[in-house]
């Protein structure tokens, strides 16, 4: 596999977010996404755009800025699609080919909406920064997406996406280097370690920025799900994130057989960015490299910490379900429906989705070496 440096940002962005654009038309829809924090916010900006100048501004922009462009556009699709049945004519041209030009998709989705849409006190916009940072947790949202109380709800559910993925990269550089010492013979104690730490990372930030009375509030969730739905086209879903999408690579997993599950993986792809591909294909093609070395010839130490990093994941899935449990039951409470739809537009009862998240549980659990289940 080939080696990159260890200052690699795989999914992350390559620099600060920066929404300074100069031009006036791009300008302009930053100032629109602002106003989304205040209840003034107004669903006819649109009709002062033009697509020629917006395309015109977008084309000048560095690939970093115009990522940072899609981040603005995306939310501003599913922010005036959560207030009303249109789509401002302009916007969604506009959305539709600067997505088709970074290789992503309609509207906004974790791996731009999330990763591009925060700030921090210690670095400016367009500056490079550690991941340091993001583990630290000195970050906020750039844009607050709802006023209010709900606003700051949905701030925490941003920022925990982001913490997360940023751990995430510590997983993937030692994937990488654990792929080179498999082929070479060496031990790859020190790689698993580092993998069983991460996702004890991923369950204690999950844990605390999907707090459904503390963070993430519960009452808040029916209001922010609205606006990560974009029904016409396909809304965010849990497997843009690429945390745990390409954990689940490095450590084996196979495609879900449940077929909702993959529905999930072939929507998630749809929203990458061209690198973003990259890096996901990058793990998919070694995805039974650690699995088949345990299984055929790791040491018992070795062994041992894979099982720890199996029964972790397998944990991460637990708490997953049994919060993804409470925040449908506020929105079933509230909308008096036993169905829920998912914001990537699937339907379903609580016990249908959890049977679908046990799916990935069981296929999770089945990796431990001496599972009958054990492919
Ligand atoms: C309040 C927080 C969350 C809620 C309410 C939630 C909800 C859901 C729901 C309803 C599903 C099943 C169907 C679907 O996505 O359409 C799902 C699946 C999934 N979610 Fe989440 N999710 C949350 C946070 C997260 C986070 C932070 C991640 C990863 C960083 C994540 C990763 C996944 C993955 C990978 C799946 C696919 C099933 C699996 O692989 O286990 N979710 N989520």
């Amino acid at each position: 596999m080939e080696h990159k440096s260890t200052n690699e940002f795989f999914c992350l962005p390559e620099l600060v977010p920066n929404f300074d654009f100069s031009g006036p038309s791009l300008s302009s829809l930053v100032a629109w996404l602002d106003s989304t924090e205040t209840s003034d916010f107004s669903l006819q900006c649109a009709g002062l755009l033009t697509l020629e100048q917006l395309l015109a501004e977008f084309f000048s922009l560095t690939t970093h800025e115009q990522i940072c462009c899609k981040c603005v556009t995306g939310w501003l699709l599913h922010r005036v699609r959560s207030e009303t049945t249109e789509y401002p004519e302009p916007l969604l041209k506009f959305d539709i080919i600067i997505s088709q030009h970074l290789g992503s998709y309609v509207g906004s989705c974790s791996n731009i909406g999330f990763y591009y849409n925060w700030k921090s006190a210690e670095v400016s916009p367009g500056s490079a920064y550690s991941t340091q940072l993001l583990k630290d947790q000195k970050i906020e949202a750039r844009f607050r997406l709802l006023p209010g109380d709900a606003g700051q709800s949905f701030d925490h559910f941003m920022i925990g996406h982001v913490v997360m993925e940023a751990h995430a990269n510590d997983a993937f550089v030692a994937a990488l280097e654990m792929v080179d010492s498999i082929k070479k013979g060496h031990s790859i104690d020190h790689s698993l370690q580092i993998l069983c730490e991460v996702v004890t990372h991923f369950s204690r930030v999950f844990a605390n920025y999907f707090h459904p009375e503390k963070t993430t509030k519960a009452s808040h969730w029916p209001g922010i799900q609205k606006c990560l739905k974009l029904p016409e086209y396909f809304g965010m879903g849990g497997v843009q994130n690429t945390s745990i999408h390409i954990f689940g690579l490095i450590i084996g997993l196979s495609t879900p057989e449940h077929k909702m599950n993959a529905e999930l993986e072939v929507l998630g792809a749809k929203h990458y960015t061209h690198k973003q591909r990259q890096v996901v294909e990058c793990f998919t093609k070694n995805r039974d490299v650690l699995k088949d070395y345990i299984n055929t010839a790791a040491s018992p130490t070795e062994r041992e910490l894979y099982q720890k990093i199996i029964a972790r994941m397998a944990s991460w899935r637990s708490i997953h379900k049994q919060r993804v449990g409470t925040y449908i039951s506020a929105t079933t409470a509230q909308s008096h429906s036993k169905v829920y739809q998912t914001s990537a537009n699937q339907h379903g009862t609580l016990e249908e989705i959890q049977h679908q998240l046990d799916h990935r549980i069981v296929e999770t659990r089945a990796l431990q070496p001496g599972c009958p289940h054990n492919p």
